[in-house]
């Protein structure tokens, strides 16, 4: 027995499982394979049957029915597990995931670490998607991190390498994935557990033989990301960033009557607009300043470091916040003819979770760690 595994769940794979296997033993690696079949029609499942009858370094577990992907890893980890494997590899068996990266991969891998065969750092390519397929994984990567705040660029990604610790450290019985959202749940544990994620770059092939099953997967994926984004803290991250806001509209307003009075008092002859220009001008200040000191200290308990860097950013993002209200303003009102109140809630609602959500993943990142 080697000491790492490779887990690769098929279904339907009969023209590549053989094919795989072969290439990923002539690379090499210190790995054993383990195939988890859903008891493929095409007889996947006993092809491997048969390779791993003359080969000790094949496995396969035979399951009943097509489960999905999330289930047939949580199987094949779990028996990984009880085997004693130090690291487990999930992959797919079609080669879009490159065994020529394995190695790569392996060597990267440590005990406090999930390493991922990455299609959207520098480097990385997807090779084969059309327009289409490849709008709908980036825009399903790019909701998923601004949701659920995962670091790594390619949070969707299916190529991985975990070590057994992260295994023993959660719980595969939880896991509430069945299918492809399997993916983006372990790198959320993962994350949330104190592993770090690295990322190397790969080039994503698609299949050649055989089809995908991922019709019908993006609701079913959509939803499990929508709960496990509710159950986050990101949630009552959410309250506290609205409950700032409110606040310092009361603020902005507060400061504004202040500033009009005081500037009334010093400037007694001058235009009464200008006044008020100047001192809605100075009430923006103070309410955009106590809304970074409120988010940084009670929204996000940010640790940074570098303080005029993220107000910098802070304010960064409120100036797209405002430019989105505006646009959203405009076309709710001007365009569809909303009554103004339905264009502002929408406006406001849209310029919120904006500013939430970059701000979250971007203004208040914690720092990256040497
Ligand atoms: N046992 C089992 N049961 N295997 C399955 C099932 C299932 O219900 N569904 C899919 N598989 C296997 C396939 O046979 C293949 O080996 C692997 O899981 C990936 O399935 P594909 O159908 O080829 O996935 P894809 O190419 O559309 O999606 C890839 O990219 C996604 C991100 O864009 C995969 O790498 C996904 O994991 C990844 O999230
Ligand atoms: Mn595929």
């Amino acid at each position: 027995m080697k000491q790492n595994l490779i887990v690769i769940p098929t279904f339907n794979e009969k023209e590549n499982i053989a094919r795989l296997i072969e290439a990923i033993e002539n690379e090499k690696v210190p790995s054993d394979i383990l195939v988890v079949d859903d008891n493929s029609p095409d007889g996947t499942g006993k092809i491997v049957e048969k390779i791993s009858k003359n080969n000790n370094a094949i496995h396969v577990l035979h399951r009943t029915e097509k489960a999905g992907l999330g289930r047939a890893y949580v199987a094949g980890f779990k028996w990984g597990m009880e085997k004693g494997y130090k690291k487990m590899f999930s992959m797919d068996a079609d080669f879009s995931h490159p065994y020529t990266a394995l190695k790569t991969m392996l060597n990267l891998s440590k005990s406090d670490r999930v390493v991922i065969g990455s299609r959207y750092i520098k480097g990385g390519k997807i090779v084969g998607w059309n327009w289409y397929r490849y709008l709908n994984s980036w825009g399903a990567n790019f909701v998923t991190r601004m949701l659920l705040g995962i670091k790594a660029k390619d949070a969707t990604a299916g190529f991985k390498c975990y070590p057994v610790e992260f295994f023993k450290k959660t719980n595969l019985d939880t896991v509430q994935a069945a299918g492809y959202a399997f993916q983006v749940e372990m790198l959320l544990r993962a994350q949330d557990a104190g592993f770090k994620l690295v990322e190397t770059p790969i080039t994503f092939t698609d299949r050649v033989a055989g089809e995908s099953k991922i019709q019908g997967e993006l609701k079913k994926s959509a939803k499990v990301v929508f709960n496990l984004a509710v159950k986050k803290e990101s949630y009552r991250q959410f309250i506290k960033f609205a409950i700032v806001g409110a606040t310092n509209t009361g603020v902005d307003w507060a400061a504004y009557v202040l500033f009009n009075t005081i500037f009334k008092q010093m400037f007694g002859g001058m235009n009464l607009q200008l006044i008020k220009q100047l001192a809605k001008a100075c009430s923006f200040v103070v309410s955009a300043a106590s809304s970074y000191v409120m988010n940084r200290k009670w929204t996000f308990r940010s640790k940074n470091t570098q303080i005029g860097k993220e107000a910098l950013k802070f304010l960064i993002v409120s100036l797209g916040g405002l430019v989105i209200n505006q646009t959203v303003f405009y076309f709710a009102t001007g365009h569809f003819h909303f009554r103004d109140i339905f264009g502002l809630v929408l406006a406001t609602a849209a310029a919120t979770f904006w500013n939430f959500f970059i701000n979250r993943s971007w203004t208040f990142k914690p720092d990256a760690k040497k």
